[in-house]
């Protein structure tokens, strides 16, 4: 049996939820896994696993902080394992349209996850690319005032509330298949 790490930073919920979706498949196909809120618990060692998957939620053009730790701590050894990276983020699931929604997206997808590879020297095996959350009610008021723009656009786009103030971005089919296409590779 592989063994898996799923280590994760989160500040609004979408990047958990979905570490926990990312790890159900993977034990569905067999692997042994670990998730951690890499805010809560510090990973001591990684030599027993197979597959690393690091991901993040993005703020303000920025990963979580924990996360990018543990890269930079294990990067050597992250080198000679099989490692994916993903992040939760507006930008795959731009509300702009037609060329400025493609730049975005390409922007994003380089930023958060190429630049990463390159920076901590990982030869990565996947990158996931994936929509987050809004959630309107754990925001502080002047956040609140400075995405208020951000809501009717949202339902414009067609995104509908999954509760009361919460937009969820995530297409779970796609992140599902790509936690299988990663099961697939390691196996
Ligand atoms: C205050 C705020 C700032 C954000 N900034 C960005 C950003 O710079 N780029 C982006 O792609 N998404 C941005 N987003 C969308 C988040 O990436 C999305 O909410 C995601 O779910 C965050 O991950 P988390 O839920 O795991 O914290 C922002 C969201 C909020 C609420």
């Amino acid at each position: 049996m592989i063994n898996a790490l799923v280590v994760y930073g989160t500040r609004y919920g979408a990047t958990a939820d979905t570490s926990e979706v990312i790890a159900g498949v993977l034990r569905q196909e067999g692997f042994e896994v670990r998730v951690v809120d890499a805010k809560k618990d510090k990973v001591q060692s990684i030599s027993e696993f197979g597959l690393v998957i690091v991901g993040s939620g993005i703020k303000m053009g920025k990963w979580t902080k924990e996360p990018e730790k543990f890269l930079g701590k294990y990067q050597k050894e992250l080198s000679k394992k099989n490692v994916a990276l993903f992040v939760c983020c507006g930008s795959a699931k731009p509300l702009t349209e037609g060329e400025e929604k493609i730049r975005e997206m390409e922007n994003g997808k380089r930023k958060y996850l190429e630049d990463k590879a390159v920076q901590y020297n990982l030869n990565l095996i996947a990158l996931g690319f994936f929509g987050g959350i809004f959630d309107f009610n754990k925001l502080s008021w002047i956040m609140k005032k400075t995405l208020s723009g951000v809501k009717p656009k949202l339902e414009e786009a067609g995104f509908k509330e999954s509760k009361s103030d919460i937009y969820d971005l995530r297409n779970l089919v796609t992140i599902r298949n790509w936690a299988k296409d990663v099961a697939q590779m390691v196996k």
